[in-house]
């Protein structure tokens, strides 16, 4: 036996074996993948659907292929949590995915950073900014900006009238971006302000371009191609465009600041930034990054919560004559909108916002998240960088714990005594662990004083014969509902 052939059986037993060992710590893999889409084609335009169906067949924890790529994906609440938060230090990171790096300057934002000491300064930094700003009191505190948003949104719908159906997006849309931008400039905007308008513009192509730009997250190759890379010019176009705008505003905050009174978000950034300039962690240009995640995943996010909500009230208007018939107990005759002390006084109003953001959780993969380093989670090996999309929707439409989950039922969120649960399990609309979403209390604030708000001063239902809305949703970068012409009366 020659010296070659002894090697050619050493290469072939040792392929073998590595192949036997990794496939047996492999998660399993449904079948159906194709060369180079991998599945896909089976995943269709609704993924989270498909993968939660997947669930059944190939358990808690299993992988699927996006284009040439694996990726492991978390099913149900008790692989989530125990991944995201008892394996909280092997989960944390972002992967390296190419349009998320160029949206996020190569993660020197929080959203899209990768799990280090700067990441961790970043986000501690605006975790207690944001707390600051939200534990004022008084004019120009958060709740006073959230609810004179509320006030004007209102007006602009009663100015509207009744008399022809109307969708009401864009001035949501305008109310949540005037809340951020109360609390990061110290100013809002009129529905009318040019460069208000121009900013919603750009803002709202950037976001529209991100969900055309995701072949290009599962094939990065593509941005070589001439033509389908035109996508990628106009996403850095619209993103030099916010970031001038965003300059201009710190330039003026850092000519007209007083340290000891920092007036908003960006003077607290700024007055940050001497102390930590000794870190070396995080610098000035993570200023303007840090600001752009707050719009892009603090606007688009709340919005769209916001329209799911009416939507389901316009298809069970029963509920929506519950949440009516609670609000005018407690508020009575006062035509003022809501505060957040009326909060504990209005049960099933909050219940009904938790059963939106269940039976429609807008990001229901969450943000990817990737293991620091190879890691080894319920038996399986899944290597450094591997992406790892946390099902949100398969936990909170898990039929072991929500009963006929398509089913909107606010009352799932009360206990026997009428008060709201504290802690639902399976309940993770902002996903959890140390990556949870950051501004999950201003986001909660928001839907409350803003939903409130509207339902205690319009009721919203279909026109005359309209067919019912499809409750489906579009995904994109977030799940959105369609748009829908509602009849808007005052009460
Ligand atoms: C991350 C949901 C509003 C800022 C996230 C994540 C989800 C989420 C699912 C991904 C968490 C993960 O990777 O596991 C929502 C929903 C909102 C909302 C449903 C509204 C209803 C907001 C608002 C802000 C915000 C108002 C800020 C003003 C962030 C940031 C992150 C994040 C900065 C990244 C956190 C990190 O990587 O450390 N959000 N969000 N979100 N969200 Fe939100």
């Amino acid at each position: 036996v020659s010296i070659r052939t002894i090697a050619v059986i050493w290469v072939v037993f040792l392929t073998i074996l590595v192949f036997f060992k990794r496939r047996k710590m492999d998660p399993p893999s449904p079948s159906g993948s194709w060369p180079v889409v991998g599945h896909l084609l089976s995943l269709g335009r609704a993924p989270h659907l498909k993968l939660t169906e997947w669930r059944k067949q190939y358990g808690d924890v299993y992988t699927v292929r996006m284009g040439m790529e694996d990726v492991v994906v978390l099913n149900g609440y008790r692989a989530i949590k125990e991944a995201l938060v008892d394996y909280k230090d092997a989960f944390s990171s972002r992967p390296n995915v190419y349009v998320l790096n160029l949206v996020s300057g190569f993660g020197e934002d929080i959203v899209m950073s990768p799990f280090n000491q700067a990441y961790k300064e970043k986000r501690k930094f605006a975790y207690s900014a944001l707390r600051t700003l939200g534990m004022r009191m008084g004019p120009g505190s958060m709740e006073e900006n959230i609810r004179d948003e509320a006030r004007q949104l209102c007006l602009k719908l009663s100015e509207q009238g009744d008399a022809q159906p109307s969708d009401i997006t864009d001035n949501l849309t305008v109310s949540v971006a005037n809340i951020i931008c109360s609390m990061v400039f110290g100013k809002r905007y009129d529905y009318d302000d040019e460069n208000f308008l121009e900013l919603s513009k750009v803002a709202n192509k950037l976001v529209a371009q991100l969900g055309s730009s995701q072949l290009m997250t599962v094939f990065p190759i593509l941005r070589f191609v001439p033509g389908v890379n035109s996508s990628n010019r106009i996403l850095v176009e619209c993103m030099e465009e916010v970031h001038a705008f965003l300059r201009q505003e710190i330039t003026k905050h850092r000519e007209t600041m007083d340290k000891e009174n920092p007036r908003d978000f960006i003077d607290l950034l700024l007055a940050e930034l001497e102390t930590q300039e000794k870190t070396d962690c995080f610098k000035e240009e993570n200023i303007e990054w840090i600001i752009q995640d707050l719009f892009v995943a603090g606007v688009e996010t709340t919005a769209t919560t916001l329209r799911w909500g009416l939507l389901y009230m316009v298809l069970c208007p029963e509920e929506q004559q519950k949440v009516q018939a609670e609000l005018d107990s407690v508020l009575g005759a006062d035509h003022d909108v809501p505060t957040l002390a009326h909060r504990s006084q209005l049960p099933y109003t909050e219940a009904t916002i938790m059963e939106i953001q269940r039976i429609r959780a807008i990001v229901p993969l969450a943000a990817p998240h990737t293991p620091n380093e190879n890691t080894t989670f319920r038996g399986y090996d899944i290597p450094a960088g591997t992406q790892v999309f946390p099902n949100l929707w398969s936990a909170n439409m898990d039929p072991e714990f929500w009963p006929d989950p398509e089913k909107f039922d606010p009352s799932r969120f009360l206990d026997s005594d009428g008060k709201v649960v504290t802690r639902p399990e399976s309940f993770m609309p902002f996903s959890t662990g140390r990556r949870v979403c950051l501004g999950e209390q201003l986001a909660k604030m928001e839907l409350f004083l803003l939903f409130s708000s509207l339902l205690k001063h319009v009721t919203f239902k279909l026109p005359e014969g309209a067919a019912a809305p499809s409750t489906d949703g579009c995904m994109g970068i977030t799940l959105v509902p369609s748009r829908i012409n509602m009849c808007i009366s005052q009460r």
